[in-house]
């Protein structure tokens, strides 16, 4: 076998890493050894209301109440008269975030002699879930929008056309089960640590309870939020160790359906979670018309023997340089420190990752809100 990373990482000008405009995503150019990453650390919370209204504090928290051994839920129940769904149509940017750190800049490390922040990148943790799953993916794009601002890179995403299109035609089907994986936290969660489900109540997707965590990949120190769907009763263990992912996946009843869970399932439950440090996913397997049949318990960290015999797997090493090389691409083109410049980052599967420059465009993303309260 030809040593690929001798030859094919950077031989001629246009490809060496550290000085091309554009970022490949093979996936043979990223098997390294694996990346340092810190452990995550809570810096704080947020929570989004049923009207999608921002509070800085926990008030949306959930807690994990444990499933009966033969459970029954009907993921079907409710999706005509107690659902309400958030209008995906809105774009909200990074303005949840950027209200939270405005809110506890104080209790934010700032530079010394500045009032910069003492982060390179600020993001959503979605967006980093796609970034890391970036060298396995063949169907979807993505587009980033990344704006420099007093030292600091914001990576926003922006929807593609295919993206836009598929959601605006989204079949009746499929909007069903986007419901079933709400309704399945539903029968999960309770309101309070001594509360027990409330199955008859309404789906509201616009609530969330949200982490915010900081934590380093190599030389890259982020500062990021996700979605968290609910924690342990237990008060002794502390966030993000007492979170838990709820997901729901088909049952799995052949070898094939096996070996796919573990190639593409896991892989999006794996990067989602160790993110930010949430250590388990606990998955609800259900059958052909929408009730779980069982439920599973997925530590984080057991996740790469799981996947070990499987052949043509996906490899986390190779997601996390990915991503760190991705993050150091965009130290390199993200010169200009300028909030109202966005350099509007692309990929499509098959291609390499390419930039375009964006001056006082409809990219644009951060608020004048945010920079006047920053200070210009
Ligand atoms: P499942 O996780 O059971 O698929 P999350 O798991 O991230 O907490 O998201 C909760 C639910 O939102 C998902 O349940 C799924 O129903 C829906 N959802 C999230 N991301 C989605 C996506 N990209 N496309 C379709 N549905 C999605
Ligand atoms: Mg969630
Ligand atoms: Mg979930």
């Amino acid at each position: 076998p030809r040593n690929h990373h001798q030859w094919q990482s950077g031989s001629t000008p246009e490809q060496n890493p550290l000085t091309s405009q554009t970022l490949s995503t093979r996936k043979e150019l990223y098997e390294r050894d694996f990346p340092l990453y810190k452990q995550p650390v809570e810096v704080g919370c947020f929570s989004l209301d049923a009207q999608r209204r921002f509070f800085n504090d926990g008030r949306q928290m959930r807690y994990y109440v444990e499933p009966d051994k033969n459970p029954n839920f009907d993921l079907r129940d409710g999706y005509e008269d107690r659902y309400v769904k958030r209008d995906e149509s809105v774009k909200e940017k990074l303005d949840h975030i950027l209200r939270w750190i405005l809110a506890n800049r104080l209790k934010l490390k700032s530079k010394a002699s500045s009032h910069a922040l003492d982060f390179d990148f600020v993001t959503w943790r979605g967006h980093l879930t796609k970034l890391l799953t970036t060298p396995y993916e063949t169907r979807d794009g993505w587009l980033l929008a990344v704006t420099k601002f007093k030292d600091t890179l914001y990576i926003s995403e922006v929807e593609t056309e295919a993206a836009r299109r598929d959601r605006e035609n989204r079949p009746e089907w499929n909007h069903k089960m986007m419901y079933w994986g709400y309704k399945f936290e539903q029968y999960m969660c309770a309101d309070n640590a001594h509360g027990l489900p409330d199955s008859s109540g309404v789906v509201n997707t616009n609530e969330a309870f949200c982490t915010v965590v900081q934590t380093r990949l190599t030389d890259h120190k982020l500062l990021f939020s996700g979605e968290v769907d609910c924690r342990d009763k237990d008060p002794s263990v502390p966030p993000p160790a007492c979170y838990v992912e709820l997901k729901t996946s088909a049952e799995i009843c052949t070898p094939k359906q096996r070996s796919n869970f573990h190639r593409f399932k896991l892989l999006k439950w794996w990067a989602q979670s160790f993110l930010p440090g949430v250590p388990r996913v606990v998955a609800g397997f259900r059958d052909r018309d929408g009730t779980v049949v069982s439920v599973d318990t997925f530590p984080i960290a057991k996740v790469s023997q799981l996947i070990k015999n499987e052949p043509n797997c996906w490899k986390p090493t190779v997601c996390m340089n990915f991503t760190c090389d991705f993050l150091s691409f965009l130290k390199r083109i993200a010169t200009e420190d300028n909030p109202s410049v966005v350099y509007l980052v692309s990929w499509e599967p098959l291609k390499d990752v390419t930039y375009s420059v964006h001056r006082d465009s409809c990219f644009s993303f951060l608020p004048l809100w945010y920079v006047e309260a920053m200070g210009s």
